[in-house]
């Protein structure tokens, strides 16, 4: 991996772009910076190949960013000298951009096509392409045997519910794309007469709606988890084949191997084959990926690949794989930046951030399917860029934070909900992202717009409403009264981007869309120099849970107060007397 030659905020173009801001474009409203064309026009850049006659598949607005042509062309100056492409070359061949867990970072290869190549540095799982295509196969065989009932549950009927156990990357990633196609007409067609259903928390709550209305003899369980060592993900898999037996122990008490339920009804994605078959899922119901998918990068894995397509169909899941490879292409390919989306909004986030010194982002999809991308995003962004160090183990200066607080709720919903501090309270850099049709489109007679135009109006007016604001002045003409002027003033000059896709959502485009975040991240985290693919942060809290854990252990065995303390940290004392 290509280290810059100092840390970020050491970078003579960090420094140059920085100064910039402060003396000239934080002095300038967003009004003003809106009212030049020229400018413009170059912060608007199409997804499409218009040399190759490729027609535009999505368009990038950043007009709305608070940056003018002359900072635009030193953020650029900034990509080159962190050596962006040098960096994306070195993912893409699978160098150890992981350098505290030695890994690689190529979640990439899970979209490369079939007959593509990809050999894993210094490692001897050969060709990890040829690799993913075969776990592809077998899922596409057994999605089919599932689908068609030619593998059934063991009381022998279909198995139509599917209900995934995972957390984190092995949750959130498969339910923004379930709900992202379940209005899509191809996958609403493929998931006829069927079920998916989510067991992510380790609250018992989680556990009974999960299996509310689930005829368990046609649910097929799918553990999802890397390490199949996650605490919650292993304790709620354990209840769930639990259910099982009792439910068929009940049923054939005659039969005496219970395995014979488990194998019948559950499977599972992991990295860990002997704790897979501990667990008692058999060999040929595993989907095996690899240390180089980190969990919040593995929605493209068997992860999110094998509860799919038993869900939608395995030809769904394909176009959705080959819309995030279309975007792999762009960004690995287009060497201009200032024509790359992924690299653009990964510039733009590290302006709106580091620059600009913005806290938060808020992703607002104004489509409801997408209900779950921001929680998605969230993880990813936050689990990756939530960093205090360099990847050379050097401590960000004080005040210097890498990745932003995500947070976001589709629009029309987050406008009646958060958006009035966004306008009147503390700017948000917002980012927009619509569709130019409905997966649903509906026109009530009588209406003069469609709900998608409504909707869309307001996708529209909300960038503006933010940047543009409202003056006294304007209040004024409109008659509002004095003591309500302040009330009613918006000041303007708050920072969005907009993407805008041609057409409604689709599987393809849930790929682009996925892939296109997904790189961004690993931009701001090239540009901040930091390992945006670990995650110690998660770690102190499972230790110290540790702890109580044996608190409420003893207290189960009525082990003494005594020996209680004796099993707890020295450092930590979780408040015993409380739970005893
Ligand atoms: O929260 C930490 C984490 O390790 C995530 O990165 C990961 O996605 C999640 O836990 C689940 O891990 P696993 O898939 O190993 O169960």
């Amino acid at each position: 991996m290509v280290e810059s030659a100092s840390t970020f905020d050491k970078l003579p173009s960090v420094q140059a772009l920085r100064a910039h801001f402060q003396a000239v474009t934080s002095k300038a409203h967003l009004r003003d910076l809106l009212a030049d064309e020229a400018r413009n026009s170059q912060l608007r850049v199409a997804l499409a190949n218009e040399q190759a006659g490729e027609k535009t598949d999505a368009i990038f607005d950043f007009t709305h960013a608070k940056i003018d042509a002359e900072g635009f062309k030193k953020l650029l100056k900034v990509a080159e000298d962190a050596n962006l492409f040098a960096k994306i070359d070195s993912m893409f061949k699978g160098e150890k951009l992981n350098n505290t867990e030695k890994r690689s970072v190529l979640h990439v290869a899970l979209r490369m096509r079939e007959g593509e190549s990809l050999i894993v540095p210094d490692s001897d799982e050969g060709d990890a392409v040829k690799n993913v295509h075969a776990v592809l196969h077998r899922i596409q065989e057994f999605s089919q045997k599932i689908r068609t009932g030619e593998a059934r549950g063991y009381s022998g009927k279909e198995l139509r519910n599917t209900l995934i156990i995972g957390i984190g990357g092995s949750y959130l990633g498969p339910e923004f794309v379930f709900e992202a196609l379940r209005t899509d007409e191809a996958a609403r067609k493929g998931a006829e007469g069927r079920k998916l259903k989510f067991l992510a928390n380790v609250d018992p709550i989680d556990f009974t709606r999960a299996i509310e209305g689930l005829d368990i003899e046609e649910t097929l369980v799918v553990i999802n988890s890397k390490t199949f060592t996650t605490a919650e993900t292993m304790l709620n898999a354990r209840t769930v084949r639990q259910f099982i037996i009792d439910h068929y122990s009940q049923k054939y008490p005659e039969e005496q191997d219970k395995q014979k339920f488990v194998e019948a009804h559950m499977c599972a994605v992991s990295t860990n084959l002997p704790e897979t078959k501990k667990f008692g899922v058999k060999d040929e119901r595993v989907f095996g990926f690899w240390d180089w998918v980190g969990g919040r990068y593995s929605v493209c894995s068997a992860v999110g690949v094998l509860p799919l397509s038993l869900h939608y169909g395995f030809e769904n899941v394909k176009h959705f794989l080959e819309g995030a490879k279309s975007i792999d292409e762009h960004f690995r390919t287009t060497r201009d930046p200032s024509k790359n989306l992924p690299i653009l909004l990964g510039l733009i986030g590290f302006y709106n951030s580091y620059i600009c010194g913005h806290d938060s982002r808020a992703i607002l999809p104004y489509c409801q399917a997408l209900l779950k991308f921001p929680a998605h995003i969230q993880q990813l962004d936050m689990e990756s860029n939530g960093k205090g160090v360099t990847r050379t183990g050097e401590r960000f200066e004080a005040g210097v934070q890498a990745g932003p607080i995500i947070f976001g709720e589709p629009g029309t919903n987050g406008q009646h909900s958060f958006y009035q501090l966004m306008h009147q309270g503390r700017p948000i850099p917002a980012e927009f992202i619509g569709f130019t049709k409905s997966q649903t489109p509906t026109l009530l007679p009588g209406e003069p717009v469609t709900s998608h135009d409504e909707l869309m109006s307001n996708f529209f007016a909300q960038p503006d409403a933010l940047a543009l604001g409202k003056t006294l002045d304007q209040l004024q003409k409109e008659g509002v009264p004095p003591p309500l002027l302040e009330h009613k003033r918006f000041l303007g000059d708050r920072p969005s981007v907009s993407l805008l896709f041609m057409g409604a959502l689709d599987a393809y485009k849930c790929g682009q869309l996925l892939a296109m975040y997904e790189h961004r991240v690993a931009v701001e985290g090239f540009l901040y120099g930091i390992n945006s693919f670990d995650q110690w942060g998660v770690e102190l809290g499972k230790v110290l849970a540790k702890d109580v854990r044996n608190v409420f252990q003893a207290k189960q065995s009525k082990v003494s107060s005594d020996d209680i303390a004796k099993q707890t940290s020295e450092k930590f004392n979780p408040p015993t007397n409380f739970l005893l």
